[in-house]
């Protein structure tokens, strides 16, 4: 029986981490976000409702559970107050039964987020941050310069006084849920490629968000962990800078589009209709750029947490087995499915070409990367709409060869397709059940 489940994100971030998270919800008593900070964005759509959240745990909106912000996470204190009071507007009574913060999490500081501003800074440009001062919060903690939170809340500043009674030794309080037979979530930030050791290095974040970093960030030893889930679109985004090998057009060509919000307000018009008909029939010929910006159409593909439009390309099996050996997956969550609706053909990265050679182990000097040359194994598509599907067997038998290839081509099960945003757009496969 699992009891305790690290949630993990398996390629570049925003893979529907938090969607799943709060789907799983209903069965845990509580979850824990353990690393990063207001650098993430996770989505979590009820009912009629969509809620971002960056600092707090995706499991908030669900009664009688505990929501825990642990000791691996740097904390705007200013931006986790106002989610906290946005939360209160809609409804929500937030004492310390329903959210906790490790004494020990680190504080981000006007200094960090001075100095972390991509339009001010070449460093932070370049590697493409959120601008929210998370590099240089880890750096004054690893420096031993840092403060942390428990510190920070003994000022008297209106966040201090806000947080001081949140503050809690979160690490004996997770132990002991689980000591005690409770389930217990383990929600990733970021992914596995953006981790400072193992991911796309300098072009990543500032932590350690796969499985290892998992447990630091929450004082949890890997004796108590009984399973590990990577989350995986159906292909694959990208927001910030790095290479990218099975990137469809190029990052200049996504930053020339229009924004979330024009895109928002012309999808009612006609003038849309026409365009994304054109697009339909330019996606189905060689026009990888409007492979590219279909995927980022029909997925919604801009940032939750810097409105940026995401890079996005074909799924790339080379970077998703690293994953799951890096984090030890049991198995896969394959989120955005129905996105890939609309193409006669879909495309499987199987392994790169780099300076002539077929490589099929994922480059770690990044010179290397830079030069990959994707390799393609292509499936028949479908034109369905799937968002309602409720089963494997719903599926359109071209979308389940897919998903059979990836499981086969990766090497670990699928537990979990989910069709859309909301809860009920998850399907469980049989025998899967995660929890
Ligand atoms: P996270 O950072 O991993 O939690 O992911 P984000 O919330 O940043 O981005 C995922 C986006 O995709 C959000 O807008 C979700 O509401 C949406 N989403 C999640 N799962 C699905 C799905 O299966 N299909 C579609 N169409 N959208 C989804
Ligand atoms: P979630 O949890 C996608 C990326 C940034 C940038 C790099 C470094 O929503 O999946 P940082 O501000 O962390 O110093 O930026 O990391 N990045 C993310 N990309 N999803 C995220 O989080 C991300 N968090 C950081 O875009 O490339
Ligand atoms: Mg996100």
């Amino acid at each position: 029986m699992v009891r305790t489940l690290i949630i993990v994100g398996g390629q570049w971030g925003d893979e529907g981490k938090g969607k799943i998270i709060d789907a799983l919800m209903e069965k845990a008593d509580a979850v824990v976000r353990c690393t990063g900070g207001n650098n993430a964005g996770h989505t979590v759509v009820v009912d009629d409702t969509t809620y971002k959240f960056h600092l707090i745990p995706s499991g908030i909106t669900h009664e009688g559970k505990l929501n825990i912000i642990s000791n691996g996470t740097v904390i705007d204190p200013d931006v986790l107050c106002s989610e906290i009071e946005t939360l209160e507007k809609s409804g929500f009574t937030i004492t310390d039964e329903k959210l906790i913060i490790s004494s020990t999490a680190h504080t981000i500081l006007e200094k960090h987020k001075k100095e972390d501003n991509p339009t001010t800074n070449a460093h932070s440009k370049k590697i493409g941050t959120t601008g929210r001062g998370i590099g240089p919060a880890y750096c004054d903690k690893i420096n031993r310069s840092g403060v942390r939170i428990g510190e920070f809340v003994q000022g008297s500043s209106d966040s201090a006084k806000k947080l001081k009674p949140l503050i809690k030794d979160t690490a004996t309080i997770v132990n002991g849920l689980i000591d005690n037979g409770k389930t217990v979530l383990f929600e990733g930030a970021q992914a596995t490629l953006l981790d400072i050791d193992h991911g796309t290095y300098p072009y990543v974040t500032s932590s350690n968000p796969s499985a290892g970093g998992i447990l630091t960030g929450s004082g949890v030893g890997p004796t108590k962990i009984d399973s590990v889930v990577g989350v995986f679109k159906a292909y694959i985004t990208r927001v910030g800078g790095g290479p990218f090998a099975t990137e469809l057009g190029t990052d200049e060509q996504t930053k020339s589009e229009e924004s979330a919000s024009q895109l928002k307000e012309k999808r009612s018009s006609e003038e849309y209709e026409k365009e994304f008909t054109s697009l339909i029939a330019a996606a189905n010929t060689d026009d990888e750029y409007a492979q590219g910006r279909l995927l980022r159409m029909q997925g919604y593909e801009y940032g939750t947490t810097t409105n940026r439009p995401r890079r996005t390309g074909w799924f790339d099996i080379v970077a998703a087995k690293y994953a799951a050996m890096i984090n030890g997956l049991s198995s896969m969550v394959i989120t955005k499915l129905d996105v890939l609706s609309n193409f006669k053909e879909v495309k499987l990265c199987v392994a790169y070409e780099i300076d002539g050679k077929k490589v099929t182990d994922f480059p770690l000097d990044i010179a290397q990367l830079e030069k990959a040359k994707p390799i393609y194994e292509s499936m028949p598509g479908w034109d369905d709409d799937i968002t309602s599907a409720k089963s494997f067997a719903e599926l359109p038998k071209n979308a389940q060869n897919y998903l059979k290839k990836l499981e086969e081509l990766c090497g670990i099960p699928i537990s979990i397709v989910s069709v859309g945003p909301a809860r009920d757009q998850t399907i469980v496969l049989d025998g899967k059940t995660l929890l």
